[in-house]
């Protein structure tokens, strides 16, 4: 077993403090050129062990570019499904007797290969997501990161079997923490490579099998993950990859009746609809899923207002805040916020809009359509009912009705879909633009008279998820950490408000509406929700 202490991947870090930058962009870009001139290909699914294609197909391109066609991928739908499932649950009695010790050098050896191939991996996801360099590696770094400390936690564990003695004589008792079965693993577009190996190694190193049904719009990115998976070992029939549309694939899978247990990162309104379709199925085995956020941050009269605006900016449109724990609505007390809103406004403006794979690119495409019409649509609601101090206009993308000037700053982003980073104020703190979840590169700033004030409007949510405070002043630190109702807190945190969580280190999850579980992702207590526990005595 492992007992060093559990080291985060710092990828683009580590250059930065070898003084190996250079190298960093070198590799990266020679890695986007080598994975662009592989794409178009035509993907099937993988069931059993085997390519299965499908009569239907359909055409993923990418978000930085429509003309960019990064594959063309079976779309599933409930035969697949089915056969996905059939396999899974043959495959389920082997897995569940492998040795967790076996399962976890399996995994161990899936990082090691994830690990010399994260360059690649990187541009992949920059071109298939849209993500910019810094983003797509930290994204690998942390599929990584969770691959390697599921599998120490196995171990550290002992596979989750303790013997819990002799009660009386001659009792002899073990209790035992068993796999369900199957589990549905249903990613999302953001973390298609860390967030999906996340929770496909929770369902797998537990000994559960699996079928993975990926976001529609990055499929290739799974591709790669479950054939590194293959590649270190995991068994035919243990990993299924069906791909095509939450309708066709996502909703069979989660009713099939084979299915024992979901794990599921995405909207409120999927993660409801999973919830409700095991519990009207009368399905015993879990629903783990991570469900938004629209995450506060606070910045107090004692705020360092330098880093406040720079992790509210960071945290607001890092990937143009298609985060779940993107900032998304900032209390400011009323005797800083002329100073900070205006320096937030400043430091938005210099946020460079490029193509992902330029090397200064920040704001990131939007990933469809529909989220292009909701950044339309919310800017104009915030037209109507307060201030957009910067932004607020399409770059490049729909009918270009925005019209901005995207040649002068930023070059031919045509084929594109790019948006403006946005800072808005005057909207009531109680109106949908401050309460929704958007999932654009948009963010509104309210004045409060203090702290009481800030943390009762911070909690005055739904979600639960992420949190920041910019303060200086240890009592104000203190106040908050005791009220506020949020899963993931952080205080001064420069580099970004609300997201960017580290394996181990910061567990992440949700409170309320934010997660359906108690227990977070890179956490202790990860693992153990993939389990079911099983009391066993033997009498003599
Ligand atoms: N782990 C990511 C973050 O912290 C979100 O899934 O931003």
């Amino acid at each position: 077993m492992d007992t060093r202490p559990f080291e985060n991947e710092r990828t683009l870090a580590a250059h930065r403090e070898n003084g190996s930058l250079d190298e960093f962009h070198r590799s990266y870009a020679d890695a986007v050129a080598s994975v662009e001139s592989e794409l178009g290909a035509s993907h099937s699914l993988w069931i059993d062990g085997r390519w299965v294609e499908t009569d239907e197909t359909y055409t993923v391109t990418s978000p930085a570019d429509e003309n960019l066609e990064i594959g063309r991928f079976a779309a599933g739908g409930s035969d697949e499904v089915d056969r996905a499932v059939a396999a899974a649950s043959d495959a389920f009695d082997e897995w569940r007797g492998t040795h967790w010790r076996e399962r976890a050098e399996m995994f161990r050896r899936a990082a090691e290969v994830m690990r010399e191939r994260k360059f690649e991996l990187a541009a992949t996801l920059t071109l298939e997501n849209g993500k910019n360099r810094a983003e797509a590696m930290a994204d690998v770094d942390e599929g990584i990161d969770f691959l390697r400390f599921y599998a120490r936690e196995l171990e550290r564990n002992d596979g989750y079997e303790y013997d819990t003695g002799e009660p009386t004589p001659g009792q002899h008792c073990t209790n035992a923490l068993e796999p369900f079965g199957v589990f549905a693993v249903v990613g999302p577009f953001n973390f298609p490579f860390a967030i999906f190996c996340g929770m496909l190694s929770g369902a797998l190193l537990t000994g559960n099998t699996a079928v993975a049904k990926p976001a529609s719009a990055t499929p290739l990115i799974a591709h790669r993950a479950v054939e590194i998976l293959v590649e270190a070992g995991v068994p035919d029939g243990v990993v299924n990859l069906v791909t095509g549309s939450g309708r066709a694939v996502g909703q069979p899978l989660v009713e099939h009746e084979d299915v024992a247990g979901a794990v599921f990162t995405g909207s409120r309104t999927v993660g409801r609809s999973i919830r409700r379709t095991f519990f009207d199925l009368e399905k015993s085995g879990p629903v783990i899923a991570e469900l938004g956020g629209k995450n506060p941050v606070i910045v107090t009269a004692n705020a360092d207002l330098e880093k406040a605006v720079s992790g509210v900016r960071n945290g607001a449109f890092g990937y143009s805040g298609q985060k779940c724990s993107a900032t998304s609505r900032v209390y400011v007390d009323e005797r800083v916020i002329e100073a900070f809103t205006d320096r937030l406004v400043d430091a938005t403006e210099e946020l460079v809009i490029d193509r992902p794979r330029a090397e200064d690119a920040f704001v990131s495409p939007l990933i469809d359509d529909d989220a292009l019409d909701r950044y339309v649509e919310i800017c104009e609601a915030a037209r109507e009912v307060g201030t957009i101090r910067t932004g607020g206009r399409v770059v490049a993308g729909g009918d270009g009705s925005g019209g901005s000037g995207a040649e002068d700053r930023t070059g031919d982003l045509s084929a594109g879909r790019f948006v403006e980073p946005t800072v808005v104020t005057g909207v009531p703190h109680d109106h949908e633009l401050a309460r929704d979840e958007h999932f654009v590169p948009f963010v509104t700033v309210h004045p409060v008279s203090g702290l009481d004030e800030a943390i009762t409007k911070a909690n005055d949510s739904s979600y639960g998820l992420c949190a920041g405070l910019f303060s200086e002043d240890e009592a104000e630190i203190d106040a908050w950490f005791e009220r506020i109702e949020s899963g993931m807190c952080y205080v001064n945190r420069e580099q970004s408000a609300t997201t960017g969580a580290l394996v181990q280190a910061q567990p992440f999850g949700g409170w309320k509406a934010s997660g359906t579980t108690s227990k977070f992702a890179g956490g202790y207590w990860y693992l153990p929700q993939f389990l079911r526990e099983q009391s066993r005595t033997v009498v003599g």
